[in-house]
């Protein structure tokens, strides 16, 4: 197959890209972790004590995704990519508001809520049109099925690709997290050298990532802008006048 030559973008996205569709974030004060501590609803640990509690946190958070739209983030990105862009899109959140929007390139980090999976053979995924998951939903082979999701503690299936498709950036965009999560995090290390970086998200400042730009304003205003840039240009840049 013919390489392809386009500027390349890749962006990292987390649940602040999803913020402003009404989906909560997890660290903020009013976060999802506040109200329903990690180690009760997403560890193999809490599984094992407690499906039922587990399992009903996720159907909770399955219905708040399906009833979420995608934002202008989630939008001008899409937009990006039909303009004739390379955009390759590795995101931590679990819901498909990227999709939705119109975004064909889209890498799950941590899963996707809209799929069930067999807890004896991973590869057993089953999709969620409606409905959640209940205590005796069993897969083919006969075992419980679980949501399709990455807990604390266990490996991430697709990071070793992620690391390959930064590797490959003429500029990285990161939106919307606290990059508190490992392995995830540690993608911006696998970024070329010479490929921009830059974050966009209201505590940009705070976090403040070595060798990273900073574009400090919520996703559904700062993406919309660089990718208006882009387009216009025809090119992948960091715009010096909007940075903080
Ligand atoms: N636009 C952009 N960013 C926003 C917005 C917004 N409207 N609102 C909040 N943010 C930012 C916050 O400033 C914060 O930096 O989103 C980030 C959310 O950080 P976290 O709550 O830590 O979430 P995230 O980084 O996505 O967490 C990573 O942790 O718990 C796990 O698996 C979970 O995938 C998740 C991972």
């Amino acid at each position: 197959m013919a390489e392809d030559r386009r500027p390349h973008l890749v962006v990292f996205t987390g649940s602040g890209i999803s913020a402003e569709s009404g989906i909560q974030t997890f660290r903020a004060g009013d976060g999802l972790w506040a109200d329903h501590p990690l180690e009760e609803v997403a560890t193999p640990e809490a599984w094992r004590r407690d499906p039922r509690r587990v399992l009903a946190f996720y159907n909770m958070r399955r219905t708040q995704v399906r009833r979420a739209r995608p934002n202008a983030a989630h939008k001008a990105l899409a937009a990006l990519e039909k303009s004739g862009f390379r955009v390759s899109i590795i995101t931590q959140n679990i819901d498909d508001l990227h999709e939705r929007a119109g975004s064909r390139n889209v890498l799950h980090l941590h899963g996707e809520i809209l799929k069930a999976r067999s807890t004896v053979d991973a590869r057993m995924q089953y999709r969620l049109p409606r409905g959640g998951i209940e205590l005796g939903d069993i897969c083919d082979k006969g075992s419980q099925l679980r949501p399709d999701v990455v807990w604390f503690g266990e490996s991430v299936p697709h990071f070793s690709e992620a690391c390959k498709t930064v590797a490959e950036a003429d500029l990285l965009l990161v939106v919307g997290t606290s990059l508190a999560v490992m392995p995830a995090a540690s993608l911006l290390d696998h970024a070329p050298l010479e490929a921009p970086c830059v974050l966009v998200d209201p505590e940009a400042e705070v976090l403040s990532p070595p060798g990273v730009a900073r574009l400090s304003q919520t996703a559904g205003k700062g993406v919309p802008r660089l990718v208006r840039y882009w387009k216009r240009e025809g090119r992948l840049w960091i715009p010096e006048t909007l940075m903080a």
